[in-house]
């Protein structure tokens, strides 16, 4: 087998945002696309000569032709070893979980998370690292570096590999192992929960809907929920993983995941509804007749988190990312123990969970996760929540309810204006930003401004800081506004804007969301004159 030298260009904007290099499919599969960013990334890491890694990806179109390029440019360039999910699959999470079982040199995932699929639709890349999390920024900006000044990058010619096949084969001098991307990934689950007690739960009668949305966690859902749990046969919906996701967008809201929205408000609503995304590091939970919204399921299961078997020593810290709900900040308080605000993107957790500073850690967009891997999970987080059920033997909206009347309500919704021109929404940013000093003690919509600031973050762990993080206006009646721009979106700008409301202990917990947030929402709007700027009358999303 020969190995070819292909004489190549610096690609422009190959540049990894929130989660790694994120665009549309047919821009990956243009001559030299992906090989430069591929080579880059070896690059960046000092190349790869003797290194392992896992290769897996949410299973979208192009993932398997990708892999193979990857498998081969990897042995072109002297690797050792690639673990690769069978069929190209691997969730994030258990892409994680293999580099840190496999003590890899890291893992290359495939996944454009959350985002539709398809030759005219997104795909992705992204590097994790030794501890199965992603790379952090001084890497990716050795990566954006690299992608800058390439000039060649190495390929092995050779046929491809059998990504169906279990067990060893060899491309070149490199051996691949390819593994069944659940085994160990369930290994895991049994080590942290009560398999038993949620076993006699299912046995008891309680019914649950899990909709994969037809992305990759399917196979892991049906294998755990569904066979090692027993729970009913049907539990798992859309389980089939599907290269465009069926056409949908694999993203568990109530928007995106609503026929399970539907289901669970109607009278035929199961005990227990729940989703993942396209690659499986999201979840959506929803009780009977109640959405729970990813800030609360952060705060109820950081509260109940002693529960399960993995968890019995308590909690060392809870991080959350800056936009979250302060609903997990009132937990920690409880507990006595530290909470972490980060900037938006699992990467900035990984710090804090290798130094044991925090245990568990959550994003307001679904993500939620621990310190068993280094990627949020969102398996993980459904079965901490069977886990806690099956203790407290309460309905999941008892619960919350529960959890309320000790904590209070944060009431919280997030509005997306998707795809907005990027000068608009840009020009929105700066102008904002530049009034945020006049803005304290002034009224608006009825919301008196408190105090207002652009987010930075001190990592405690390294020290870097990291600067424009979201802006940030904080009324006195306990509201908070946040804005801030996407960094996972493949077209034009995506303006997000996060809102909260808390509604003390003893006060009104059952209020319609959006109405509670009404009228930090139209300060928001009347602060930052979104209206008229963006041209948008409403959100495309909120969630
Ligand atoms: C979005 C979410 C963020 C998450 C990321 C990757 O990033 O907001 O919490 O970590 O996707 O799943 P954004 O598009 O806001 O930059
Ligand atoms: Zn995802």
């Amino acid at each position: 087998m020969t190995i070819d030298v292909v004489s190549t260009q610096p690609i422009e904007g190959q540049k990894p945002g929130t989660s790694g290099l994120r665009k549309k499919t047919r821009t990956f599969m243009e001559p030299n696309y992906l090989e430069n960013f591929i080579q880059s990334i070896f690059n960046a890491i000092g190349g790869v000569e003797g290194k392992s890694f896992v290769v897996g990806g949410d299973g979208r179109y192009f993932n398997a032709e990708a892999i193979q390029t990857i498998l081969k440019m990897a042995a072109a360039n002297g690797a050792k070893k690639a673990i690769v999910g069978q069929n190209g699959l691997l969730s994030t999470p258990s892409a994680s979980h293999l580099i840190r079982l496999n003590k890899t040199d890291g893992g290359l995932i495939l996944s454009a998370s959350h985002n539709p699929g398809g030759i005219d639709e997104d795909f992705g890349l992204k590097f994790n690292i030794q501890n199965g999390g992603p790379a952090p920024e001084s890497v990716t900006d050795a990566m954006i570096e690299q992608t800058r000044t390439l000039q060649s990058y190495a390929i092995l010619r050779a046929p491809d590999v059998a990504l169906g096949q279990i067990g060893s084969q060899s491309l070149g001098d490199m051996s691949i192992e390819i593994v069944d991307p659940v085994a160990d990934y369930l290994v895991l689950m049994q080590k942290l929960f009560d398999f038993d007690k949620i076993r006699a739960l299912f046995a008891s009668g309680f019914t649950m809907r899990f909709d994969a949305m037809h992305a990759v966690t399917g196979p892991y859902a049906k294998a755990i929920l569904e066979g090692a749990l027993g729970a009913a046969e049907g539990t798992v919906v859309n389980g089939v993983p599907k290269e465009d996701f069926g056409g949908g967008h694999p993203d568990p809201n109530p928007v995106w995941a609503k026929p399970l929205m539907d289901l669970m408000m109607s009278d035929a609503s199961p005990d227990f509804g729940a989703a993942s995304d396209g690659d499986g590091d999201r979840n959506m939970i929803v009780a009977r007749g109640l959405y729970v919204t990813p800030s609360d399921s952060l705060a109820v299961l950081a509260a109940n988190a002693h529960l399960a078997p993995g968890y019995t020593s308590g909690l060392k810290g809870i991080a959350r990312s800056m936009p979250t709900s302060a609903a997990s900040d009132r937990v920690a308080a409880k507990l006595g123990i530290e909470a972490y605000e980060t900037p938006t993107g699992w990467k900035f957790f990984g710090n804090l969970l290798d130094a044991g500073m925090a245990t568990i850690c959550g994003e307001e967009s679904a993500g939620t996760g621990s310190d068993h891997v280094r990627e949020k999970d969102g398996l993980w987080a459904i079965l901490l929540w069977l886990n806690i059920l099956a203790e407290r033997n309460m309905s999941a909206a008892d619960i919350l309810a529960d959890h309320w009347q000790t904590f209070g309500r944060d009431y919280y919704s997030r509005h997306d204006y998707e795809a907005v021109p990027a000068d608009a929404a840009g020009q929105l940013m700066n102008d904002l930003r530049a009034k945020l000093a006049d803005l304290p003690d002034q009224n608006f919509a009825g919301q008196t401004v408190k105090r207002a600031d652009e987010f930075s973050y001190h990592d405690p762990v390294d020290h870097s800081v990291s600067h424009n993080q979201g802006l940030r206006i904080f009324f006195e009646s306990d509201a908070r506004a946040v804005f801030r721009l996407s960094g996972t979106g493949t077209e034009g700008a995506t303006l997000r804007l996060y809102l909260e409301q808390y509604a003390p202990r003893g006060t009104d917990h059952g209020r319609d969301t959006q109405q509670a947030l009404q009228s930090v929402r139209d300060a928001a709007r009347e602060i930052s004159g979104l209206t008229e700027r963006l041209g948008r009358d409403a959100p495309d999303v909120m969630t």
